[in-house]
């Protein structure tokens, strides 16, 4: 079995920014930049300042890219992994943004709150690990993708507390697998005043749009 391509190459082109992976964070996904440029273009309309939290940040391309791409904007990166954390200031550095690392279960560490929380969490399921790809499995952090039955351990966390870090107005963007929405359906009906499921560019449902 072969390294994977961006870890022999050392890095990976991510919505105008350049992602050093030497600490072997998880390999940024292009279902990710998806739907993060799609938050990008969302906030840019709106033109003014904005406050980001980018929890279970890995690498930080997510709010690496954010910062990259617009001007008027503030990002928070969030990481349970000592390695990693070192991967998003090398990260920083390498693309010449600012942000504030911290190392955070979930939100244990976060006592700010936000306009828009953007998180990739560790969402494949336990019993479906066997599918998984063998170079993935092989090379990739099972820290970064296994996310407990039916993948849903950190989801179910992330959103039960999410809604306390947000502003008012305040919005998620979280990724996903299909099979979880009728789970993920079930905690957010009650709790936020509205949500929406996107596909990504291959039809699959990829990701939720939640406001406060
Ligand atoms: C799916 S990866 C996402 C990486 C990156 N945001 C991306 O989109 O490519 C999930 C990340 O969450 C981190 N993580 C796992 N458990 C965590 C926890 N309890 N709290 C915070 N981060 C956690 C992992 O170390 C990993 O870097």
């Amino acid at each position: 079995m072969d390294l994977p391509e961006e870890y022999k190459k050392g890095y990976k082109d991510f919505l105008n920014a350049k992602i050093d992976l030497s600490k072997r964070p998880l390999i940024p996904r292009d279902e990710t930049s998806y739907w993060v440029e799609i938050v990008i273009n969302e906030i840019k309309k709106e033109n003014k300042e904005f406050h980001c939290l980018d929890l279970f940040s890995g690498s930080g391309c997510v709010g690496i890219s954010i910062l990259k791409n617009i001007n008027n904007c503030f990002c928070d990166f969030g990481e349970i992994n000592d390695d990693f954390i070192e991967q998003i200031k090398i990260n920083l550095g390498i693309n010449g943004v600012n942000g504030k690392i911290i190392k955070t279960d979930v939100f244990s560490n976060i006592d700010s709150s936000y306009d828009y929380i953007l998180a990739n969490p560790p969402y494949v399921a336990d019993e479906r690990w066997e599918e998984v790809g063998e170079d993935v499995k092989m090379f990739e952090p099972k820290l970064a993708l296994l996310g407990g039955t039916r993948g849903m351990n950190l989801i179910r966390r992330f959103l039960k507390e999410a809604k306390t870090f947000l502003k008012d107005n305040g919005k998620i963007f979280m990724e996903l697998d299909e099979d979880q929405m009728n789970d993920i359906e079930e905690i957010v009906k009650d709790k936020y005043s509205s949500y929406q499921f996107f596909k990504d560019q291959f039809g699959k449902y990829r990701f939720i749009r939640i406001e406060k």
